[in-house]
């Protein structure tokens, strides 16, 4: 079974072939992260009109070599995200289903994020899914920080999640105090690598809640800067360490308790070495996590969500909306 993902939640446009769910055909990536970096974050009615020049060319790509009839359906995200820039994945979606017969379905950019470890490039053997039953999901991306329990495909139910800023959120606020550019994770990563993490920064523990904070976090970074005499990759190794001791010991918690039998890690802060070495070696259990593009938005974990959806026996009317607060569990 062969999908065809398309995913326009952001400021990424993208499209990918996945067969079976799991093994990538195509995948295409149009990021417009220089148009945004100069405003230091995503402005939305920019983005939906850059997804509206890119989409067509972008499917264009992911189909090279392919033609519809050896397509069997087609998975477009529907939520969370901007909402002009979801319409416009979601309006080509129905164009083309329209035109071809195919089926669609309304995918959940959160459920695809933690999708992104079924595709055979995220499985440390290179085999295909490797995912276990029940496992624990943390998502952490510009807008989430999440921790769910997977039962099954399509079961989740949320554990916690943050209580203010998510984990890149944190990322990208803190880089622009230290005036490290957009986006501020991978920037932040970097020149931690050439600091010693020596500040004297918070975690908020939240005990007895799995749930996260990170602005408290942030504001403390912002008084340190503002008091002179820190040096930046000082300052981005001390909060790379605060956000990491924070999420790895949360994570490592909350599969003790739920007694799971995997952690899959997901979403762009998983890109995060660092934190991901972390978690991989304090972990009861075994620990998955896709290759960092895998980990950033694409539309290969899109039509490895719909894979399973359409198996579901899943599919979306030609009435399908966006849901910009989507949620997941
Ligand atoms: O999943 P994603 O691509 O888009 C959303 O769904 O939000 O996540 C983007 C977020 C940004 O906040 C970015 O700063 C963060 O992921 N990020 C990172 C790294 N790469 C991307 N955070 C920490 N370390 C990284 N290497
Ligand atoms: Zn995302």
């Amino acid at each position: 079974m062969k999908i065809l993902g398309i995913e326009t939640s952001c400021d990424e446009t993208a499209a990918a072939l996945v067969e079976h769910g799991s093994r990538i055909i195509s995948n295409v990536v149009a990021s417009q992260i220089d148009i945004h970096a100069r405003y230091g974050g995503v402005v939305p009615e920019v983005a939906s009109r850059q997804h509206l020049l890119t989409v067509i060319p972008v499917i264009k790509e992911a189909m090279a070599g392919a033609n519809w009839q050896d397509i069997d359906g087609i998975a477009v995200t529907y939520g969370p995200g901007l909402a002009g820039s979801l319409l416009v994945g979601v309006n080509a979606a129905k164009a083309i289903a329209l035109a071809t017969g195919l089926p669609i379905v309304g995918v959940n950019h959160l459920e695809a994020h933690v999708y992104a470890n079924w595709l055979e490039q995220s499985s440390p053997s290179g085999q295909g899914s490797e995912v276990r039953f029940p496992c624990l999901c943390l998502i952490v991306s510009g807008g989430h920080s999440d921790l769910l329990l997977m039962k099954g495909h399509g079961s989740f139910r949320a554990l916690g999640r943050t209580r203010d800023d998510a984990a890149g959120e944190a990322f990208d606020k803190a880089a622009r105090i230290l005036g490290l550019g957009y986006p501020g994770g991978p920037a932040i990563e970097r020149s931690a690598g050439a600091g010693t993490p020596c500040l004297p920064l918070p975690r908020a523990w939240l005990k007895g809640s799995h749930d996260f904070s990170f602005s408290g976090l942030k504001t403390a970074m912002w008084h340190l800067v503002q008091k002179g005499g820190v040096s930046v990759a000082d300052a981005a190794a001390s909060f790379q360490l605060a956000v990491a001791d924070v999420l790895v010991a949360k994570t490592i918690e909350a599969a003790r308790q739920s007694k799971v039998e995997q952690i899959l890690l997901s979403g762009g802060v998983a890109a995060n070495r660092t934190i991901t070495r972390r978690i991989l070696a304090d972990s009861p259990v075994p620990v998955l996590v896709p290759p960092p593009h895998l980990c950033t938005d694409n539309a290969a974990m899109v039509a490895a969500c719909g894979y399973h959806q359409f198996r579901a026996g899943n599919t979306s009317d030609y009435d399908l909306d966006v849901i910009p607060s989507l949620s997941l569990g």
